[in-house]
């Protein structure tokens, strides 16, 4: 049995994760791969039930400390219920956001709670992808482009230019931390042209 390969797509809201994590799916699957398409937070029905906690509703519904334990929980749920037995089986698992954005997020922007973040994982969930692929690109942009698509999941989408431009940085900043697993892809032009550069340093980890 051969193992399977974990991908995560991160980046700032409307870099373009979904698109390219299912443009790569069936870039894969016309391959003959077996490939498994998830998300974060979700991803396993109880993940996603999670989800929708995590969501919607009040902005301040939730403590930091608390929405990281909910992130956390669903993660696991995740992992056990949909990552591992995948890869396991030799499959592809390709994830739209995992770790590295709740990193990013809870670093970033509900004060400085990296070091929880890292604590919980190491704890609770142990296992980074094979390979992260970041879609790096100009925070106005990307803005411009998630509010196009705005729908009830908002909770997270009034964090505005300021924000985004601290979120990229701490983004790039993971990719320097973890070389070994990161890919740094210039998000900022057409969908084909940045679906070709995953390719290639997908079917490269492969
Ligand atoms: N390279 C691109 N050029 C132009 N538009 C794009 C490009 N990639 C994605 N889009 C469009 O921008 C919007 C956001 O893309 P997408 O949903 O893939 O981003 P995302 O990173 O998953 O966002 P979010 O973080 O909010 O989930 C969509 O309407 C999508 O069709
Ligand atoms: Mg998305």
């Amino acid at each position: 049995m051969t193992a399977g390969l974990f991908v995560t797509f991160e980046g700032i809201d409307g870099s373009g994760k979904s698109t390219q994590a299912r443009r790569l799916a069936e870039h894969l699957r016309a391959q003959g791969r077996e490939v498994v398409l998830t998300r974060e937070p979700g991803g396993s029905p109880g993940a996603e039930e999670i989800r929708a906690l995590v969501l919607e509703g009040d902005p301040d519904r939730w403590s930091a400390e608390t929405e990281i334990l909910l992130f956390t929980a669903a993660r696991r749920d995740h992992l056990e219920r949909t990552i591992l037995p995948a890869l396991a089986a030799g499959k592809v698992v390709i994830c739209d956001r995992f770790a590295d954005s709740t990193r990013v997020y809870q670093g970033v922007s509900r004060g400085d709670l990296r070091g929880m973040v890292d604590k919980l994982h190491s704890l609770m969930i142990g296992r980074e992808p094979d390979l992260t692929v970041l879609i790096d690109m100009d925070p106005d942009t990307g803005h411009a482009r998630a509010l196009s698509r705005r729908g009830h999941e908002e909770r997270f989408e009034d964090f505005g230019p300021d924000l985004q431009r601290r979120m990229r940085a701490a983004f790039l900043g993971l990719a320097q931390e973890f070389p070994a697993r990161f890919r740094v892809v210039d998000g900022g032009r057409d969908i084909e042209a940045v679906a070709r550069d995953v390719a290639e340093v997908v079917e490269r980890a492969l």
